[in-house]
């Protein structure tokens, strides 16, 4: 059993992701936690909450970080939707989170399961660097830290140099690749290239029952998103791919350990994973850096989790 925690912006990707981790019988999602990004933080919460009672859990939900560290917001309403969930008219109301910060909640369950967890980030790291810098002692206590942030080839999605968790909340980023955490990077790079469903896939994914109708179905704005912007036929699904390789390191086939920077100041280039994969800095290595992942062995575990 595998004790995790999952921070999210809760998307509809993040969803989807949610999904597969709460529907793994060999996964224990102690929390999730919650952080503003692709939707205001409030509105993640409700997103998280539908989503875990649709697969029937009871994990708290911590609301969590609702602006980044120093940047005015960036949301991301025009890929996930108004309500972050495809607009599809879900009932995204009354949940109630569970009591505590997700800062608090990040420190606590990290000192109570020193060396045991797996913490999964799919949003801003804002969460993450505020729990840094409230208990510094939190960056030797996690198992491994699987982050969908940045890309491993330099293509950005928000600007041509940054992805949107890591342009979000740079300072953020900045402080927990700094960290000396164990860090896992799942950049938006694999998602493009290994975790993009066609329109048959999505057809294949809404017929294995409720589940699989909803993670098809609230990719409805993601879906025009990738037609118009990223020229992605069907959606890509940047989440749902880390939480994968956070329960299957085997859906990672291609990992380079790698010195990792982000920028912090660029006009062109704020929020840049800069991966120095010629060891040209000459710093030390601080992140594994997931470049492919096997298609096959993803799907099928989405599919596993959407059928059950
Ligand atoms: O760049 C992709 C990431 O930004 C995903 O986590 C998506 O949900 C959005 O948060
Ligand atoms: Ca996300």
């Amino acid at each position: 059993m595998q004790r995790m925690i999952i921070d999210t912006d809760t998307g509809s990707d993040d969803a989807v992701a949610l999904v597969l981790a709460l529907m793994d019988d060999d996964v224990d999602v102690l929390a999730i936690t919650v952080v503003s990004g692709n939707v205001p933080m409030e509105m993640g919460v409700q997103n998280a909450i539908y989503t875990r009672d649709l697969c029937g859990s009871t994990v708290p939900v911590h609301a969590g970080a609702d602006r980044p560290l120093v940047r005015e917001h960036v949301f991301a309403h025009d890929v996930h939707g108004a309500d972050g969930m495809g607009d599809i008219g879900l009932p995204l109301t009354g949940g109630v989170p569970a009591p505590g910060h997700a800062v608090d909640v990040l420190v606590d369950l990290a000192r109570r399961f020193p060396g045991e967890i797996t913490l999964v980030t799919l949003g801003p790291l804002t969460n993450l660097a505020l729990a840094l810098r409230t208990a510094p002692d939190i960056a030797g206590l996690f198992r491994r830290v699987v982050m969908m942030a940045g890309t491993g080839d330099g293509t950005g999605n928000v600007t041509p140099a940054a992805e949107f968790n890591v342009y979000v909340d740079p300072e953020a980023a900045d402080i927990v690749f700094r960290s000396g955490m164990p860090l896992e990077m799942v950049g938006w790079d694999v998602s493009r290239n290994d975790a993009t469903l066609t329109p048959a896939d999505a057809e294949q994914l809404a017929a294995l029952g409720p589940r699989g109708e909803f993670c098809a179905a609230i990719q409805r704005r993601l879906v025009e998103f990738c037609r118009t912007v990223t020229q992605l036929d069907g959606f890509d699904l940047p989440d749902p791919v880390t939480v994968a390789v956070a329960i299957d390191p085997a859906v990672a086939t291609e990992v380079v350990h790698r010195p990792v920077a982000v920028e912090t100041t660029g006009t062109q280039t704020a929020g840049m994973t800069v991966v120095d994969h010629l060891g040209v800095t000459g710093r030390p290595a601080n992140v594994q850096v997931v470049l492919a992942a096997d298609r096959e062995r993803f799907l099928a575990m989405l599919h596993r989790a959407c059928a059950r």
